[in-house]
């Protein structure tokens, strides 16, 4: 039977409900498992009314364990049922992170059209990670593996995992998302069992302190425009903003084969902040190419100042020219090769951009007229830092070739500032952040959400790989964030994913509180003004900082324990500190102050907030900035106040208390 806590209408009792929901820092209006560990959201898809939830659940032990599929559904994402767990490990191993879809069309003959089947695609982990499928056709109650498992095996790679499956309707066939150590890589099938590499994205860019997991890519409108964009989410861990665990996101476009980044987003990914220092072989500055010799038509006869006719803009080369491949467009073929010269140095850096094709446009080194280093572009216009280790062939004559073999789209190279140093080149990696706090890991959003709605809905772990499997929690660990609307914004910066809670959650709000006061400066005790008395409240504030130096909550206890969260002017950004929220020995990473860089327009700040007894979820300015944190007080946090430094005017101040899901109150 259903295992069924909270759910009105259940057959639950009243007296399970109290003993199960009522421990010490349990969450009263997140998703958390009835008991034992649970990490990542699997298997999230919607069918027929409901919004299934699988997870990464250990059933025996409240801590990282043999992984099963925990099962829950929701048909309001705001109350949730419990059910029976719906994957065991088996003998390919346990049953890691992935996806589910609603095979519609029956392409893989598991259902029927009638009944079609739902199909979870997961990690097999064992000796080696691979692919493998499930299915149910009972409404995810059930579930049977598929007999031909692995669907996708491994390529003798250690990291190889947590596919993410989408079907793509113009050209019939399904996309999986997966992780590959330091990449995504794609593969499609025209029937969720048989797998064709596509392509590869991203071990060139975006954040790389970690192992990447987790993707997801979807396609959604850019608000406000008739124009589609694709988002590939990837988490990485350790290497977030505020240590350890994080998600980034990458914006582009996706042709079925892989993904091209948007260009303006690419730029901003690679930002260089230093240029390396040593001998500058090549600069392509000046009106020819020296001693460089030039065969086919796609050179030209001289370095390019910039952008040829019918290109897109070339952005990121060094100086005033560069080598251009595009003369008479990505038609024209050629080759541009150095004088000979004698490696002396450690590395050979240099920029380059231009089409991906390893074996048709690039630059390669020859030694005695072997190849002995080679790299290609990365499909964008925008020149990237490159670093060949040339430590072995010191001592040697080597020539540099620029080659442009390819007729077709993204038929050309380009290439400038080629500099012997003692270092590589670094570049330093920026990436952009769906949320900067330490706890929201591993998100990804719900499939098969029906046009009818709409939405992109997106679900996190709220915890960290750095202290998960200590939080001070019994008889369970770790909650998910609660579920978010994701959209695409055109800002000033460019096209920004941005996230907020769900309008279902407003059913929750109990009491609806105007903050009356106009300005802040000094401290105001909100709870006691309008008698609060509760660790569950939303607060929506729209403020203007322009007269402040610091704008800051204080949610606080009798204990003298107290969690920050605010807006710092001089440093433009937002913070959580949470060093003096009780419980924090556990583990090393976890007490602290963490930010998110947030510039605010004119003063304009714009929270919304969401607290509930162990955690905190804030989204600045429109969900432009958002930020998810838990911790651990030893008595809930019932006090409320809001404190300036210089003067806040407060233009719209709301309060919710808000309702358990779990009990009215
Ligand atoms: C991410 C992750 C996944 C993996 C799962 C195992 O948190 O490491 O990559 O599939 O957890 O539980």
């Amino acid at each position: 039977m259903a295992v069924c806590f909270f759910v009105s209408g259940c057959a639950s009792t009243k007296s399970s409900e109290q003993t199960i929901n009522t421990e010490q820092h349990r969450p009263q209006f997140h998703f958390s498992p009835p008991s034992n560990w649970m990490n990542d959201p699997n298997g999230m898809v919607y069918y027929q009314g409901e919004y299934h939830l699988f997870y990464q659940y250990h059933p025996k032990g409240n801590t990282w364990g043999p992984m099963h599929w925990g099962h829950a559904v929701t048909k309001d994402l705001v109350h949730w049922e419990h059910l029976p767990i719906a994957l065991y490990p088996d003998s390919l191993g346990m049953i890691f992170s992935g996806s589910a879809v609603v095979d519609h069309g029956n392409t893989s003959g598991l259902g029927t059209k009638e009944n079609p089947a739902m199909v979870a695609i997961f990690t097999s982990a064992g000796k080696k990670q691979q692919q493998s499928i499930a299915f149910s056709i009972d409404r995810g109650r059930t579930w049977s593996k598929y007999e031909g498992n692995p669907v996708l095996e491994n390529q003798g790679i250690d990291d190889f995992r947590d596919p993410k499956v989408m079907w793509l309707e113009k050209e019939k066939k399904w996309i999986m998302t997966l992780a590959v150590a330091d990449h995504i890589s794609f593969y499609s099938s025209p029937n969720l069992k048989e797998w064709r590499h596509e392509s590869d994205f991203g071990a060139d860019i975006g954040g790389h302190g970690g192992v990447w997991e987790c993707p997801d890519l979807f396609k959604m409108p850019v608000a406000g425009t008739k124009q589609d964009k694709w988002v590939l989410l990837v988490s990485i861990n350790p290497g977030g903003p505020n240590g350890g665990s994080a998600t980034q996101y990458f914006v582009g476009d996706f042709n079925g084969k892989e993904l091209v980044l948007d260009e303006q987003f690419q730029q901003q990914l690679s930002i260089t902040t230093h240029v390396p220092s040593g001998k500058v072989f090549a600069s392509f500055d000046g009106k020819e190419f020296g001693g460089w010799r030039t065969e086919g038509s796609a050179f030209g006869n001289a370095p390019v100042a910039g952008t040829l006719p019918n290109q897109h803009k070339v952005m990121g080369y060094f100086g005033q020219g560069l080598v251009n491949s595009y003369h008479q467009g990505d038609q024209a073929t050629g080759k541009l090769t150095s004088p000979e010269f004698e490696i002396d140095s450690d590395y050979i850096n240099m920029l380059v951009g231009g089409g991906r094709h390893p074996e048709g446009t690039g630059v390669r080194l020859l030694v005695g007229g072997e190849v002995v280093r080679k790299a290609t572009g990365n499909n964008t216009e925008s020149l990237n830092w490159l670093s060949w280790n040339t430590k072995e062939l010191k001592g040697k004559k080597a020539r540099i070739e620029v080659f442009d073999n390819v007729t077709g789209g993204w038929g050309h190279i380009l290439v400038d500032q080629i500099i012997l140093s003692a270092e590589p080149a670094k570049e330093r990696k920026e990436a952009f952040w769906l949320d900067y706090g330490p706890d929201n890991y591993a998100g990804v959003t719900w499939a098969n959400v029906p046009d009818s709605d709409g939405r992109r809905l997106f679900l996190g772990w709220m915890s960290n790989w750095l202290y998960a499997n200590n939080v001070p929690t019994t008889i369970w660990r770790s909650a998910m964030t609660v579920p978010r609307e994701l959209s695409l914004q055109q800002t000033q910066e460019g096209i920004r994913l941005v996230n907020l809670p769900v309008k279902e959650l407003q059913k929750l709000r109990s009491r609806s509180i105007t903050i009356k006061q106009e300005t802040v400066n000094g401290t105001i005790d909100l709870s006691q003004l309008y008698g609060l008395g509760t660790p569950l409240l939303e607060l929506d504030l729209h403020l203007n900082v322009s007269q402040a130096q610091r704008f800051e909550l204080k949610f606080a206890n009798t204990k003298g324990e107290y969690l920050s969260v605010g807006y710092s002017i001089e440093n433009q950004e937002l913070y959580i500190d949470r060093s003096n929220a009780g419980k924090i020995g556990f583990s090393d990473s976890f007490p602290g102050r963490h930010s998110a860089p947030l510039k605010v327009e004119n003063g304009e700040l714009k929270l919304q907030i969401l607290l509930d007894v162990s955690s905190i979820e804030v989204f600045a300015n429109g969900g432009k900035t958002a930020m998810t944190e838990i911790f651990f007080p030893n008595e809930d946090f019932t006090k409320t106040e809001v404190i300036s430094t210089g003067t806040t005017e407060i233009k719209k101040g709301k309060i919710y208390t808000l309702k358990s899901v779990w009990k009215q109150n």
